[in-house]
């Protein structure tokens, strides 16, 4: 476990991974709607839009050695945390083959590159320079940091200068970030952008249910820690709530509340498929799953219990405590 060495704590980005993504399944699901929808080659680069950690975009790399993400975030520190701890175990090449921007993504240009020299780099360089007797303050500098990411304002290598994408995605519930329809609209015609002229898909997921409409708190234990997903009051004029996410420690007895805190507007499926079709997509397809409900999730080994439980492709599907979607739109 990567622990925070002046806290003895694991990372908050460790244990978010741990409880919340599935990216072999993500994946999976990705290729079938792109055989399925435009089919005819291989999907070969990715956009993770909202990214954080970039875990998905790691497991894209490590499935085929032809395969590049490009990832795009608002948090550098989830984005320096991925460099450090998802990049450096793809393999030699994982480096040269992602593509880190900080940035919004209703501005992509605007994005700035991540940075980031391996240790071992900075090692090598540092030795040659003893080896060259000149003055290497400012590497060692960052040698005992530890690290060395930063954002580079004049690189050449921009968000628009990359190979087009065959897929751009956003998960875990990420659309729920932007707020009002111009928003949603204009994401959704960036995202159209970046899309192959060949063909390409934008795969977002989405939750809901009677349940996704209420004050919820829901808990799933793990091997060291319990995971907790806190969902405050739901408003139902702006159709706003705030989501929290709790880690509770048990051999360190110690509570890690509001790791994470998002305030989302929960969009229904057809707001969605609205907006992207307004944004210029051709056709909008809804894959959902049941969950198990609430009271269920609460009494027994706690929620995410049915994560293998398959999508199906549905055109109509009856209210139930609980669901999961992804919504596929396929380009022009
Ligand atoms: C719910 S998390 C999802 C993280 C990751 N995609 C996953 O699957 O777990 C939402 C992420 O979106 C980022 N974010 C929110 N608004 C954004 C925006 N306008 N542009 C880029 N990133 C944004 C946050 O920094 C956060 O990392």
């Amino acid at each position: 476990m990567i622990l925070n060495l002046s806290t003895d704590m694991p990372s908050k980005f460790l244990l978010y991974q741990q409880s919340v993504q599935s990216p072999k399944g993500d994946i999976s699901y990705m290729q079938k709607f792109f055989l399925i929808y435009v089919g005819g080659r291989q999907p070969l680069h990715l956009q993770e839009d909202f990214c954080g950690t970039a875990l998905l975009s790691a497991e894209w790399l490590r499935s085929d050695p032809r395969r590049t993400a490009v990832g795009l975030d608002l948090d550098l520190e989830a984005l320096e945390w991925c460099m450090e701890n998802n990049v450096n175990k793809v393999g030699a090449d994982g480096y040269s083959r992602i593509s880190l921007f900080h940035g919004n993504v209703l501005q992509p240009y605007e994005a700035k590159l991540v940075r980031y020299e391996p240790p071992e780099l900075i090692r090598n360089i540092r030795l040659k320079e003893i080896d060259n007797n000149s003055e290497a303050s400012a590497v060692e500098a960052v040698i005992q940091d530890g690290s060395a990411a930063s954002t580079c304002d004049n690189c050449t290598k921009r968000i628009s200068s990359l190979p087009a994408r065959d897929i751009v995605c956003a998960f875990n519930y990420s659309c729920c970030c932007l707020h009002t329809r111009a928003d949603l609209i204009l994401y959704f015609k960036n995202v159209l952008n970046t899309l192959s002229k060949k063909g390409g898909i934008f795969v977002m997921d989405l939750y809901g249910g009677s349940s996704s409409e209420q004050k919820l708190r829901l808990q799933r234990k793990f091997a060291n820690f319990t995971y907790v997903w806190e969902q405050a009051e739901f408003d139902i004029i702006e159709r706003k709530t705030r989501i929290s996410l709790h880690f509770h420690l048990q051999k360190q007895q110690r509570k890690l509340r509001h790791a994470f805190s998002y305030s989302w507007r929960l969009w229904s499926l057809p707001e969605i498929k609205d907006c992207l079709e307004e944004a210029g997509f051709r056709s909008v397809h809804f894959w959902l799953r049941e969950m198990p409900a609430a009271k269920e999730m609460r009494s027994t080994e706690g929620f995410g219990v049915a994560r293998d439980a398959k999508y199906e492709e549905v055109k109509s599907f009856q209210q139930q405590d609980a669901w999961n979607a992804y919504v596929v739109a396929v380009a022009k």
